[in-house]
């Protein structure tokens, strides 16, 4: 590894962005990687705008100690209400104001509007990000035909943080905010997931939306939006290290992290615990 290189950064308030990174690496295998995970104080979608912004901005100044020039929020949440007085605010005044922070909502925006053919689309996220308006404020700017309906899921990520989502008790709650979006309107024929977590659901979620209805994950769209931004952007490209070395980092217990983020990437890893 070139010692002027380092690891992109990725960040998330729990597991949700190990949905994305599972994508990234696929398509970007050669890169390093460094995931932090602010397990401890997930989750982030019901704090307010000046909790998630302080939160993901000590978790980007931590990706920069570590020497990450590029740092993705693989968090909904975080890029609705953190990222633009990152990108704005923050970095102008930072002693590197070359590294770059990237979110998912814009990447997400930007295909969006082509899943649909009724014109109606659902976008399903915390608390946060649906208060936000993020999305209907950027699908606008893409796609202004096209129309937006929130609903926030307030249940689903706790109960996949604490690893109940594949239970039982999961239904209720599935089914609930499936019904409450779908009594706002029911020509909705494409449904965002727009929270990280949310992947996770999925085999529940397909249990109770219509077949005719498409599901929008954002793994695939986020990790191409990366490679089509390092071809884009070859300056940032040659700072990052390419080796394969994927590290995972949790501000809560390793061993629980190691855990659960193993069933869902699918094989083995090492995690380390740090305090932001
Ligand atoms: N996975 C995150 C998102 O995409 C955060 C969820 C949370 O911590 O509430 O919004």
């Amino acid at each position: 590894m070139n010692s002027n290189t380092s690891p992109i950064g990725i960040f998330d308030s729990g597991f949700g962005g190990l949905t994305v990174f599972k994508e990234i690496e696929k398509l970007l295998p050669q890169y390093d990687y460094l995931y932090l995970g602010d397990n401890a104080r997930a989750p982030y979608g019901p704090r307010s705008f000046e909790t998630v912004y302080h939160y993901t901005r000590e978790a980007v100044q931590w990706f920069f100690d570590q020497g990450c020039p590029l740092v993705l929020l693989a968090c909904n949440t975080a890029s609705a209400k953190a990222l633009k007085n990152i990108q704005q605010l923050d970095l102008p005044k930072m002693a590197d104001p070359t590294r770059r922070v990237l979110g998912v909502i814009r990447p997400t925006t930007e295909v969006l509007g082509q899943f649909t053919q009724t014109g109606k689309v659902g976008v399903l996220g915390t608390s946060g990000t649906v208060r936000s308006n993020s999305y209907p404020i950027e699908m606008e700017k893409y796609w202004p035909d096209v129309e937006v309906f929130q609903q926030a899921c307030p249940l689903w990520v706790p109960l996949i943080e604490s690893n109940e989502h594949e239970g039982d008790g999961a239904d209720y709650f599935v089914k609930k905010y499936l019904d409450q979006l779908f009594a706002q309107e029911k020509g909705i024929d494409t449904l965002l997931l727009g929270c990280t977590h949310y992947p996770l659901l999925l085999p529940k979620l397909k249990q109770h939306i219509p077949a005719h209805v498409t599901l929008v994950a954002q793994g695939e769209i986020v990790a191409k939006s990366l490679v089509d931004y390092l071809d884009r952007h070859p300056e940032m490209e040659a700072r990052l290290s390419k080796g394969g070395d994927h590290r995972f980092c949790t501000t809560d217990d390793p061993l629980g992290f190691r855990k659960q983020a193993e069933v869902i990437l699918g094989r083995e890893i090492k995690a380390a615990g740090v305090h932001l």
